[in-house]
């Protein structure tokens, strides 16, 4: 309810900045950051991912320098993502279930460094050890397959659970596979690991810079639109959210971010559960694209798109400018 002018002037409560910071409806913290990493083997190696300009891959001990700075920064969580070597990459993905495997070594050296002050967040699909690219296993046609995929991903995430993760997020948009892996995780006494689902995970072009970085773009044949979603639909979003609620999952995501900030708002109203974004790969390199080409400064460029996701509902954000966004919201 407003009153009409001039009883009502909205410009008086802006005219300053005590005033703008008194009125501000929508904070950010640090604690709001979710910090994806890229992991290669290797000791001491950094390798700079080409279209993500400022981000690189790092071996396990470069990881953990990261996730120490994580804590640092007051940022409560990391994400891991491997790129797994050429000669481990299989059509069937079983380096995932390794428990020796790239990521789950990371976990335990991340765990060892920064014990409990950490949250590790692991990504459960298969594109990062299959030969194809793809999240799942693949039929004779190249069809990605739901029921066979889901019993590899829960071996995956109980794998990733027992090595030290927090947070098991199944990224692979196979139906029943949160149901799936929160028995899996029961069963194998890891009733504490949260699942925080790629609830809505949509079919996008702005993943390309993270296929890159994983190692999986130049693989891919085809497309993954058989099962992540298709960007012109919200009342399918709601249902998989609805699912994944159902079959256990502890909080969702939803990604990208930017362009489906509808989807947040609704299901936040809908469902009153925690709502994640991940603002992507393609995302961060075009606000970095933005910059180099005089758009503007990347600090207000990065702290408004971001601020957009807490407006909308999200309890936090997945992004590659974690630690950027980090040290402006602490000062
Ligand atoms: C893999 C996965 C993808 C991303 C996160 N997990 C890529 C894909 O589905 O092809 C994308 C993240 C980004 O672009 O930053 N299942």
């Amino acid at each position: 309810m407003t009153a009409s002018y001039p009883a009502t002037r909205l410009r008086r409560t802006r005219a300053t900045a005590w005033s703008r910071s008194l009125h501000r409806e929508t904070v950010m913290t640090s604690a709001d950051l979710i910090w994806p990493l890229f992991i290669i083997e290797g000791k001491g190696a950094e390798e700079p991912v080409a279209s993500l300009p400022g981000v690189s891959r790092w071996s396990i001990d470069g990881i953990v320098a990261r996730a120490k700075e994580a804590v640092d920064l007051g940022i409560p969580c990391i994400a891991l993502f491997p790129n797994t070597p050429d000669g481990k990459r299989s059509d069937d993905g079983a380096e995932a279930y390794n428990s020796d495997n790239l990521m789950c070594r990371t976990i335990r050296a991340v765990r060892d460094a920064v014990g409990g002050d950490l949250g590790i967040l692991t990504d459960v699909a298969l594109d990062p050890y299959t030969t194809h690219g793809q999240d799942g296993l693949v039929d004779g046609s190249g069809y990605v397959v739901n029921d066979n995929t889901v019993a590899v991903l829960v071996d995956q995430a109980v794998a990733q659970a027992e090595a030290g993760a927090d947070i098991v997020a199944p990224s692979d948009m196979m139906d029943g596979r949160v149901h799936a892996i929160r028995m899996g995780l029961e069963m194998n006494g890891q009733p504490n690991v949260q699942i925080m689902s790629y609830a809505a995970k949509y079919a996008s072009a702005f993943y390309g810079p993270f296929r890159d970085a994983v190692g999986s773009g130049g693989r891919l044949k085809g497309d993954k639109k058989s099962y992540q979603m298709d960007p012109a639909n919200g009342d399918e979003a709601l249902r998989e959210i609805a699912m994944d609620i159902a079959e256990g999952a502890d909080s969702v995501m939803v990604k990208p971010g930017l362009a489906y900030l509808d989807i947040i708002t609704r299901a936040k109203a809908r469902f009153e559960i925690p709502v994640f974004a991940y603002q992507v790969s393609g995302e961060y390199a075009l606000i970095e694209a933005g910059v180099a080409a005089g758009v503007g400064e990347r600090e207000p460029l990065l702290m408004e798109k971001l601020i957009a996701f807490k407006r909308a509902g999200c309890s936090g954000v997945l992004t590659y400018h974690a630690p950027l966004a980090a040290r402006l919201l602490n000062g």
